[in-house]
């Protein structure tokens, strides 16, 4: 398979069109067939409900070619649950799970000189996504809805790669009690952006979001959930009704304890015991594992023993073991590796 002529160890997080993309449409009340597209362009009616009310929402995942040379991505059954979800959550009529696995195939395979080679330390990220698109001016659900989905080449999520960040405690809230903080809501990234900005023009790479009922316990970032490493070795990782239910965390939580064997809690995090553990780090599609190396609370700093320089050792072995995982070098557990044939 020969690939773009493109310099891939350079890339960072951004769009980049790609030949093809999925589309399908919702309308009189079933989804048509759908099918590939070299069209990236949408034309909506201006009082579409996405631009009125912001209904929409959003995946990510990724393609990786493996060691010999499959192109293969992670999880995608959990993307499609994921989605589903999301969408009874937002009134939207779920895009049947065996679709989106098949949109996902399609478009990887549509695009497969777009999926960086193996080693070069990129990757392709894909981004499914839902929208109601016919007009509505009164507050309700739109009837009529496109579904698509579109890969771009990307490097990592966060500037110097796998180097430990610095993230501050927001005062924002990225999610409500009882609100819509564990789904992949559009709106939930809306209310993030202003903070992400304040975090950035004071030199911070994300913030860390604090409980949103009582402040004092850990949540997540803006785009990651929180890994935590105890002194002992122990993976603690915050649960809570109001974070999203990353598929890296939890694939993570797995990895921690079948194949390093390491004792894992999802428990509530309070803010307080923050300052205890030995390393700490964000995960996710976009993220990885991305290491903290120092969170700012308000002036004070809580800086990990694992420091600025590298990430702590049991984040090293979580990463290259999950790493491993997908790109071929390490056997996956039954059913993580979907192969795009
Ligand atoms: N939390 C938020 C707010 C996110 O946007 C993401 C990214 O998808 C994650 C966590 C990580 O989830 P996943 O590992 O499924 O990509
Ligand atoms: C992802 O990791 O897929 C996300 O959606 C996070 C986003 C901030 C890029």
């Amino acid at each position: 398979m020969s690939k773009k002529n493109i310099d891939w160890g350079n890339l960072d997080f951004n769009y980049r069109k790609t030949d093809y993309r999925y589309v399908a449409n919702y309308k009189d009340g079933k989804w048509d067939e759908g099918g590939l597209t070299t069209n990236d362009m949408i034309s909506m009616n201006e009082c579409a409900c996405v631009l009125q009310y912001a209904q929409t929402c959003f995946e990510g995942l990724k393609a990786y070619t493996t060691q010999d040379g499959r192109t293969v991505t992670f999880r995608p059954d959990l993307n499609a649950e994921r989605m589903y979800d999301t969408a009874l959550r937002l009134e939207m009529p779920p895009f049947e799970k065996d679709r989106f696995i098949d949109a996902i195939e399609k478009v990887v395979k549509a695009n497969e000189e777009w999926v960086p080679p193996y080693g070069s330390g990129a990757t392709l990220y894909i981004r499914p996504f839902m929208f109601g698109i016919n007009p509505v001016i009164g507050v309700k659900p739109a009837e009529d809805y496109m579904f698509r989905v579109f890969c771009t080449p990307v490097g990592p999520y966060f500037k110097g790669g796998a180097k430990p960040i610095v993230v501050k405690i927001s005062d924002f809230d990225r999610a409500a009690p009882h609100g819509t903080g564990h789904i992949k809501a559009g709106l939930n990234y809306a209310m993030s952006l202003h903070p992400i900005m304040e975090a950035h023009r004071q030199g911070f790479a994300e913030n860390m979001y604090l409980d949103p009922g009582t402040r004092s316990k850990v949540e997540e970032t803006g785009g990651a959930n929180i890994l935590f490493v105890t002194k002992d070795g122990k993976l603690v990782t915050p649960k809570s009704d109001s974070i999203l239910p990353s598929i890296t965390r939890r694939s993570l939580c797995e990895v921690a304890e079948k194949y390093l064997g390491l004792e894992v809690e999802q428990r509530e995090v309070y803010f307080d015991e923050v300052p205890d553990f030995a390393e700490c780090g964000l995960c996710g599609t976009a993220a990885v594992i991305s290491p903290v190396g120092k969170i700012n609370d308000h002036g004070r700093e809580i800086c990990f023993p694992s420091g600025m320089d590298e990430m702590g050792p049991v984040t090293r072995q979580l990463y290259d073991t999950l790493t491993g995982i997908q790109m071929g070098r390490i056997d996956a557990p039954e059913g993580w590796i979907h192969e795009i044939k």
